[in-house]
């Protein structure tokens, strides 16, 4: 049986998922932008990381990164949680303590409900630390967010998320061509984006010089696959027949860490692996160019303000969507943000000098009259004055069952109720 966010417990192997956790994953991040988007709906998603009334605790362990560790921020400081953000360099993992032994401490010490990975000195450094809590019965989760050149799940959540929001219905019938393109060997977004597309199909073409290709454990087997998998060392030659190309730099940081495998010189991408003008003209002009970024040579700064297929920027921004949809799916599958509402939403009372706000739930009645502002507050009898109209209509749609009833007032009273 295949292991899902649940049986499973924790996100570190991007062949983990199957279609059900995709889908989800990509309902869950659709209804997450929504809320974030929404400037008025985004201050509820602070109740999402709480247990008990406390916030969860999510400790970062990262290699260098803008994009992973600033979105898991932005989305556990978003969603209430707390976090400790500490570099591998500040760690003893610089001192050579493995993954295993830093996730014991950390399990031991029960100082988190979550440890987010990146490291990019161990292709299991996720593995490892889960199986670590698991021998141990300790309970943080463990979330990959890139282990050396082997795994990086979320990047690969937001890159099919990406797909899936720009053709849908081609996405999940496998009839997208993509381009892989750059560094084959190394790259851990390359790696684990084949391992998602599995479960979709489509055309692969992986473009690289003659010594660079995907390791053959990350291609799928060539029976029961629903990919296309081609190797090509010319970009130009299929420009044509691409819709989605994917752009990588030369792993320099895990080249040299991973000695072993594949030619180590970053010069192995000459400008027949970039995107220059002559292959940018070749390209189709309704195809998508991403790139998990940060980007090299391979095309340069600005583009996307000249070249509107170049989608690396929403790309990224998809990233905070995703990983909150993971939060959410992990730590809070079942809160409602109505509920949430209705618990701890705010409207402004008038007060004497300024004015003063109050929990809906505190509000128990309504005056029915429709211009008059007095609500019933828990306790007080017909004490409260709301600031405006806007503040009334907001406590009827985030409590609809609130009574209607008429305040003191001599001319409400007279208003008869339809
Ligand atoms: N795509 C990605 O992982 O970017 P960062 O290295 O900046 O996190």
């Amino acid at each position: 049986m295949r292991p899902n966010l649940y049986r499973g417990r924790h996100p570190i192997n991007a062949d983990a998922f199957g279609p059900v956790e995709f889908s989800e994953v990509f309902r869950t991040a659709d209804d997450m932008r929504e809320k974030y988007l929404d400037r008025k709906i985004r201050p509820l998603l602070k109740y999402f990381l709480l247990r008990d009334g406390e916030p969860l605790s999510f400790q970062l362990i990262m290699s260098p990164s803008t994009r992973t560790a600033i979105s898991f921020q932005t989305s556990i400081r978003v969603m209430g949680g707390i976090y400790d953000w500490k570099p591998d360099i500040m760690s003893s993992l610089s001192k050579g303590e493995s993954a295993k032994s830093m996730a014991t401490i950390l399990g031991y010490f029960e100082c988190c409900d979550c440890i987010i990975v990146r490291y990019d000195e161990d292709d299991y450094a996720a593995q490892k630390m889960a199986d670590a809590i698991e021998d141990r019965g300790l309970s943080p989760i463990v979330i990959d967010a890139g282990s050396g050149t082997r795994s990086h799940v979320t990047q690969m959540f937001l890159d099919m998320y990406t797909y899936y929001r720009w053709r849908p219905k081609e996405f999940y019938t496998g009839d997208i061509t993509y381009a892989f393109i750059g560094d084959l060997s190394h790259s851990r977004t390359i790696h684990s984006d084949l391992k998602g597309l599995e479960n979709f199909g489509g055309t692969v073409y992986l473009v690289g010089p003659e010594a660079e290709n995907v390791p053959s454990e990350y291609l799928p087997s060539s029976e029961n696959t629903r990919l296309r998998i081609y190797k090509v060392t010319d970009p130009l030659a299929i420009a044509d027949k691409v819709d989605a190309w994917y752009f990588t730099r030369s792993q320099d940081n895990l080249r040299k860490k991973k000695k072993t495998t594949g030619d180590r010189k970053s010069s192995a991408f000459s400008e027949a692996y970039w995107a220059t003008k002559k292959l940018r003209d070749a390209m189709k002009k309704d195809a998508i160019v991403l790139h998990p970024l940060p980007h090299g040579p391979e095309f340069e700064e600005d583009i996307d303000l000249i070249d509107h297929r170049f989608q690396h920027f929403p790309q990224a921004l998809n990233g905070i969507f995703v990983r909150m949809a993971l939060l959410k799916m992990l730590f809070a599958p079942h809160v409602d943000i109505k509920q949430i509402a209705s618990e701890y939403g705010k409207v402004e009372m008038s007060g004497y000098f300024h004015s003063i706000p109050v929990n809906t739930k505190n509000i128990i009645g309504l005056c029915c009259t429709e211009n008059c502002l007095c609500v019933e507050l828990r306790g007080n009898g017909w004490e409260g004055k709301l600031q405006s109209k806007q503040e009334k209509l907001k406590v009827k749609a985030e409590n609809p069952i609130i009574p209607w009833t008429f305040c003191n007032h001599t001319h409400c009273q007279q208003v008869s109720v339809k």
